[in-house]
């Protein structure tokens, strides 16, 4: 059976639906079968993350009105054939759909995949209850400001009142030159404010997410830190990429300062 996890977060824009597309990625790279499922209706875009909109025929509303099953829906990657998503449409904002709706769907699935993966929409809306109540844990993503971090808290007490077996965190969008500089918050320092185990952190990107179905080029650190995320799940373990290191000792307050003036 598939393990079934939320993605979610308390401020909107955070990279829920980044590290939804890269994780689906990361894990089926390692061998592992995977289900994305978009349930932000209204604001549906993993499709376009994962570059596979040209591809989408059918939708969860498809589904749900019986025009299509739910294999048929499934768009598989174009790289990545371990990875499937399951598209949304943006007509089902007021429609009927429940969180037993979309757990029938991924009932019918989930035999087949090791994992299902739900992107969920921003805030504490009924879409965030649909999404959380057909999950059996949650991430919860944030970024080190302190409007994201505010809106997590919040988010953290809601999620402990569901029957969930773990409740992590990812901290996205670190920049370690601003964390040496004392001028950003440190991840463990979100993790014990937060209360709630860290599963990954993952650096502030220059370079990607401008095209649909960018995908993080091997050797990066992004991609490295994505692996370890994807590990850290699968094999329940707790290794954290270092991103200061490199902003640390005399060369490192180069590069710190370079950074500053780019
Ligand atoms: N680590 C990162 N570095 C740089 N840009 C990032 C990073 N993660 C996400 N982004 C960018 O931030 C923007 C928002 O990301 P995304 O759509 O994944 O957020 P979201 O939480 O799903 O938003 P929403 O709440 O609207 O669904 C996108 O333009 C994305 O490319
Ligand atoms: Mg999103």
């Amino acid at each position: 059976m598939a393990k079934k996890i939320v993605i979610t977060s308390g401020k909107g824009g955070v990279g829920k639906t980044t590290l939804t597309a890269n994780l689906g990625i990361a894990l089926s790279s390692m061998g592992l079968r995977v289900a994305l499922i978009d349930v932000d209706f209204g604001l549906n875009n993993l499709d376009v993350a994962l570059g596979v909109e040209n591809k989408v025929l059918y939708d969860v509303s498809d589904i749900l009105n019986g025009r299509c099953r739910v294999k048929q829906a499934l768009v598989q990657h174009n790289v990545f054939k371990n990875l499937f998503v399951l598209p949304s449409d943006n007509l089902s904002v007021n429609a009927n759909v429940t969180g037993q709706n979309i757990k029938l769907i991924i009932d019918s699935i989930s035999s087949v995949f090791d994992y299902i993966i739900l992107d969920c929409p921003a805030g504490i809306d009924v879409g965030f209850h649909r999404a959380v109540s057909c999950a059996d844990r949650a991430i919860l993503v944030t970024t080190p400001n302190l409007t994201s971090l505010r809106d997590a808290d919040k988010v953290v007490s809601i999620l402990k009142s569901y029957k969930l077996d773990k409740i992590n965190l990812v901290v996205n969008r670190v920049r370690g030159d601003l964390i040496m500089g004392k001028k950003s918050i440190d991840y463990f320092d979100i993790e014990s404010m937060l209360k709630i185990e860290l599963l990954g952190v993952l650096p502030e990107e220059d370079n990607v997410f401008l095209s649909s179905g960018y995908t993080l080029p091997r050797g990066s650190t992004s991609y490295k830190a994505y692996k370890y995320l994807a590990e850290n799940l699968h094999f329940n373990k707790k290794r954290i990429i270092n991103l200061t290191d490199k902003y640390s000792g005399f060369f490192g307050s180069i590069r710190r300062s370079i950074k500053r003036s780019v």
